[in-house]
């Protein structure tokens, strides 16, 4: 078995470790015969070489279908050709030396590739790492990014027959995009021997000896197999990143390798020098220290701080691009709508220059960006243009960019942030961590000197900013790690073995919402409900609300609902010039009422009857990459509908109260009720909060008294994003243990006027 993924030699040609085709046959034959370098090349001219190329070639495909063998049982019985054959005549006539100069292309790329591989830091100490492996159970490896810690191990380890590897990735871009690589350096096809599986979407097969996977999918696999047995090492990937998930797979894991002994390897990778936390968790594990390479980076503080951070982005990226030697630029930014208004920035403010300067090559990356537009950041960048990367906090260890030179960094990240006293969860964009920042400028310096473009003053960094990222754990709303553990009889949760203890009262918090959603019971064990909740990959207020629509009888379009809500605001787009057209056309979605919940649902079951059509997403101003992506998370639930045994039933598009009342049975702890001044405040600890203007109902000219929020997202004002309205006698109706019949009174279905222009939230 491990014979198979041995590092092919560089010195034989990779080609000729395939197995022959006769396609193989002809591109030698025709490599053969071609003209000796000043032979005809010289004396004829590119035309003529070219025809003469074609004659070869004819000929050669001729001896060929004459004495290949496979070719003649491939003839079907009326004597054509069967149609692979014909395309592979089809493509070999093509052109000309077309399959030839492929072939040869590939072959550089491989070997490149495979050199690439021999030259990263990790190779060195292959031998001693795999050493080290052998003889320790748990070990901590420690190096640079981009050293090769994600990509080679897993292979080192399969090479020297470990067995089953699998490596945790705190994202899942990385863990797709990780995949691929090893995969393509492997040579197997992705999700043979190579795979990855995230949440809603599994990449591997029986074959599959290396996985990817997402901690949080890891996670839920100890639900089906608490041992983890399938798996002969564990890694622990971008553990510094400290993210909730990882974190709790690390205390899990640590069981684990206590009772399953010599039979399980665990590796604990980390791109930080602050291992020794790590080692002490695992009762002082070795640390492996790879020293990395790394080119001096100039770091540039701006002079006072910018009040536009996109805006002084894009000036920085043209600065660079004008003025700097080459080399790519790499520009953090907080999320895909800042990654959007800079990609549309910069091709505005370089229209028409490109003959001045060089192209600016612009590629984005972040978390719901699809797949196939991942791979344009990895693609090399032609002679004589500039790559710019825009990218999510992705790009700081996880994912690493070949080529780049200059960092531009604002300073800058979205964090999820929950605060215990309130239950109150929303994103914001916080400053960065001085660790943080260091490694972003660390990107500037893997190949070469680089630069790094810090846009605040020196002074922010000495001083305003932490000097560490605080683990997710500590700042975070608990109730979907809290489930689980209860789920895997983890009862104590106090004296969990914690790497760092969340504070108790995040962790009451969330069992008493736990109980609230009537997962838990008085004495805090889990009720049957809990269990089926525990089975779904969602969070808890989702996964309460699919479980209440076999109730109300609506389970396809909460499904659809919970589908298009994972897909992360991305739906509709308003190009500049055509605003008022797109936002009529969106209208049409939302015109039955039931907020956002039903416009999303409207938007998906229109598109589904327009037979998925991509003409229509064009029409109707809906992004059809996103909506595919929704759909194959609608496929993915339909199929969970089964496993935990939820009856499918629907009830239309047309009555919005059973598929809202679903949503409302979830997320009732959101609740908010309209203020006199056109607010909103909380039901439970009152905090007043805004409809974010993207919200269909931020639009109408009434504001509903009572609504629902999805999630809560914090700019320049704490905004509520995807909302439905309600009639606030349904909280009583759902959650007659949370909400008393008082606090849902004057439940009239009357809405109030909303002051025009008074209010917040309209743009
Ligand atoms: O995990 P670590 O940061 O130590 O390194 P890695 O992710 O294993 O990356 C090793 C090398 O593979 C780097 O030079 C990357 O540029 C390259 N790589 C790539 O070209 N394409 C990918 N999708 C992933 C890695
Ligand atoms: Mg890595």
């Amino acid at each position: 078995e491990s014979e198979r993924y041995k590092l092919p030699d560089i010195d034989t040609p990779l080609g000729e470790e395939r197995p022959k085709t006769w396609e193989d046959e002809i591109a030698r034959k025709r490599y053969e015969s071609r003209p000796a370098p000043g032979d005809e090349m010289a004396r004829t001219d590119q035309t003529e070489w070219e025809a003469l190329q074609i004659k070869k070639g004819k000929a050669a495909l001729e001896a060929a279908r004459g004495n290949q063998l496979e070719l003649n049982t491939l003839v079907g019985r009326d004597g054509k050709p069967l149609p692979d054959v014909s395309k592979l005549l089809a493509a070999s006539r093509r052109s000309e030396d077309g399959a030839r100069v492929h072939r040869e292309a590939e072959e550089r790329r491989r070997r490149n590739m495979i050199n690439d591989r021999r030259s990263l830091p990790m190779f060195k100490h292959r031998e001693a790492l795999v050493d080290a492996i052998k003889k320790h159970q748990v070990l901590v490896v420690q190096s640079e990014t981009g050293s090769g810690k994600t990509t080679q191990i897993p292979q080192y380890l399969v090479e020297e027959g470990f067995g089953r590897i699998v490596c945790t990735q705190p994202r899942r871009v990385a863990a797709m995009s990780v995949a691929a690589r090893v995969a393509d350096e492997m040579n197997v096809k992705l999700g043979s021997e190579v795979g990855y599986s995230i949440r809603f979407e599994d990449c591997t097969s029986d074959k599959t000896v290396i996985k990817y996977v997402t901690d949080g999918m890891l996670l839920r696999e100890f639900l089906s197999q608490p041992d983890l047995k399938d798996y002969d090492v564990i890694i622990i990937d971008e553990a510094h990143e400290r993210s909730m998930s990882t974190d709790i797979v690390m205390g899990l894991v640590k069981d684990i390798a206590r009772f399953r002994g010599d039979d399980v390897r665990v590796v604990i990778s980390s791109a930080t020098l602050n291992t020794k936390k790590f080692s002490n968790y695992f009762d002082d594990a070795p640390v492996y220290t790879v020293p990395g390479r790394r080119f001096d980076v100039d770091i540039l503080y701006t002079k006072a701080p910018e009040a536009d951070y996109v805006d002084a982005c894009c000036v920085t990226v043209l600065q660079i691009h004008a003025k700097e030697p080459k080399g790519d630029i790499l520009v953090f930014l907080t999320g895909q709508e800042e990654i959007e208004a800079a990609e549309e920035m910069l091709k505005e403010r370089t229209r028409g220059s490109g003959s001045k300067i060089g192209e600016l090559i612009i590629a984005p990356i972040y978390a719901t960006l699809p797949s196939e537009m991942q791979a344009k950041i990895f693609e090399p960048t032609p002679e004589g243009a500039r790559k710019v990367v825009l990218a999510t906090n992705i790009a700081e260890t996880s994912v690493t960019i070949p080529g780049i030179v200059y960092v531009i960094d604002p300073g800058f990240c979205k964090q999820n942030s929950y605060n215990p006293k309130t239950g109150m969860e929303s994103l914001l964009v916080v400053p960065v961590s001085r660790a943080g920042a260091k490694q972003r400028s660390g990107r500037a310096g893997r190949t070469q000197p680089g630069k790094c473009f810090r846009l605040y003053t020196k002074w922010s960094f000495l001083n305003e900013m932490d000097e560490d990222t605080v683990p997710e754990l500590l700042r975070t709303n608990l109730c979907q790690v809290v489930l689980l553990l209860l789920s895997l009889g983890i009862d104590n949760l106090i004296d969990f073995d914690f790497l760092d203890a969340p504070p108790a009262e995040a962790l009451l918090r969330s069992l008493e919402q736990l109980y609230a959603l009537g997962a838990l019971n008085e004495e805090g064990k889990l009720t049957k409900v809990g269990r089926r909740m525990a089975e779904l990959p969602l969070d808890p207020m989702m996964a309460k609300a699919l479980l209440a629509s076999e109730e109300y009888g609506c389970s396809e379009e909460v499904i659809i609902i919970c589908a298009m809500l994972s897909v992360n605001n991305a739906i509709f787009y308003r190009p500049k010039d055509k605003k008022v057209i797109a936002d009529a056309a969106r209208a049409v979605f939302s015109r039955g009422g039931g907020g956002d919940h039903m416009t999303l649902l409207n938007c998906f079951v229109q598109w589904r009857d327009y037979g998925y059509s991509h003409q229509w997403c064009r029409e109707n101003f809906v992004q059809g990459r996103t909506m595919k992506r929704a759909r194959d998370i609608r496929d993915q639930l339909d199929g969970l509908l089964d496993r935990v045994e939820i009856k499918r039933s629907s009830v239309g598009t047309g009555s919005k109260v059973p598929i809202l009342k679903s949503f409302t049975s979830g997320f009732f702890y959101n609740a908010c009720r309209l203020q006199k001044n056109g607010n909103y405040r909380t039901m439970k600890n009152p905090h007043t909060i805004q409809l974010h203007p993207s919200s269909c109902l931020a639009r109408s000219e009434i504001r509903p008294r009572w609504l629902i929020y999805h999630e809560l997202v914090f700019t320049s004002k704490e905004y509520m994003r995807q909302v439905f309205d309600i009639e606030g006698r349904w909280l009583f109706e759902v959650a007659p243990h949370f909400y008393g019949e008082e606090d849902v009174e004057d439940t009239s279905k009357r809405k109030m006027p909303k002051v025009v222009g008074k209010s917040g939230g309209r743009s």
